[in-house]
């Protein structure tokens, strides 16, 4: 049996989506069954509740398991979070633990400067070092965040970033999930790092005109302080220490300016990469703030945690 940790979340119910797609049983692990509706119906999907944090928990979710897709939020317990997981899915003599992770697009980006990037190497130390076979799935920036702009873009037709002229290269999640469906199916990717962004290096000025299209009307890129962003970050009610993340993540792409297209793993796994425009073309709705952004495929609002 294989098990997608994180499954209420963006990349954890994209995944699930994946096999359910494919026709491919596989188990849900949920935290909260309340915000699990929209995984409800799907084909082939076990939904099992467990916290990763309490261990006591999980034995249902990890009987039978002998893979593991391991995801979890970005927030200042990951570290915890997935460490503990680690343990118990080895307890429960889960062959293969598959990490969720990420890597920063941008040029030399220094994990030590960014909490969550800090905290995923960590993770990885401990992965390798827990005895299961591992693989890493290393994902830059999801399009998918360019959601959380969507307020300046329809309040102001602003794409409102500390980035300067910074190139970023972000990559569509539902692109992850047909990678992250290859790993966990198919032979051969014990002690393998798959880094992955997405086709084009952009700008901000050229995601907005992107946007724009997609929407038909005009949305310009404006540069704002770091300052000023975890204002209105703080203003929109994300928690401090997102903010204060956050403000780590964007002053390290800003100081270094520029991003490097790696294609690789979509080449490898025979994915065809996702550009911007289609992925604003696909989400218009959302980016004219008509539709809700919608993380489960039947079911709430993302909360972009
Ligand atoms: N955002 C990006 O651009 C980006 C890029 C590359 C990599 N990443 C990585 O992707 C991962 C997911 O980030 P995200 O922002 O997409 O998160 P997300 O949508 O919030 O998904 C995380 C999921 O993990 C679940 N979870 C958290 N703690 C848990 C626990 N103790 N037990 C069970 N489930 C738990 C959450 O459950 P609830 O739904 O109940 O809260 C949520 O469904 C992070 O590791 C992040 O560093 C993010």
């Amino acid at each position: 049996m294989i098990l997608i940790t994180g499954a209420n979340g963006r990349p954890g119910s994209a995944v699930v989506r994946e096999f359910a797609r494919r026709g491919r049983p596989v188990r849900a692990l949920v935290r909260e069954p309340a915000k699990a509706e929209g995984l409800r119906g799907l084909p082939g999907v076990e939904i099992v509740h467990g916290d990763m944090l309490w261990p006591e928990t999980l034995e249902p979710a990890l009987a039978g398991v002998d893979r593991v897709l391991m995801i979890s939020g970005a927030g200042p317990l990951m570290l915890e979070t997935q460490c503990t997981f680690i343990d118990a899915a080895v307890r429960a003599s889960v062959g293969h633990i598959v990490k969720f992770s990420g890597k920063d697009s941008t040029d030399g980006f220094d994990n030590e400067r960014f909490r969550s990037s800090r905290s995923h190497e960590q993770i990885q130390r401990y992965l390798y070092a827990s005895g299961a076979a591992w693989t890493v799935l290393q994902p830059s920036q999801f399009m998918h965040v360019y959601f959380e702009e969507v307020p300046d873009i329809v309040a102001s037709g602003e794409l409102r970033l500390p980035l300067g002229d910074t190139t970023l290269a972000p990559v569509d999640i539902d692109d992850i999930a047909k990678v992250a469906y290859a790993v966990l199916t198919t032979p051969g990717h014990e002690g393998a790092i798959y880094p992955m962004t997405g086709p084009e290096a952009l700008t901000m000025t050229e995601a907005a005109r992107h946007i724009s299209d997609a929407i038909g009307k005009p949305v310009r890129y404006r540069d704002v302080s770091l300052e000023d962003k975890q204002r209105s970050w703080t203003e929109a009610g994300y928690p401090a220490p997102r903010v204060t993340a956050f403000g780590q993540l964007f002053a390290e792409r800003r100081r270094l300016g520029r991003s490097t297209v790696d294609l690789g793993t979509h080449e490898r796994f025979g994915v065809e990469p996702t550009t911007f425009a289609e992925f604003a073309r696909r989400h218009a709705g959302v980016f004219r703030g008509d539709d809700q952004y919608i993380v489960t495929p039947a079911g709430r609002p993302g909360d972009g945690t």
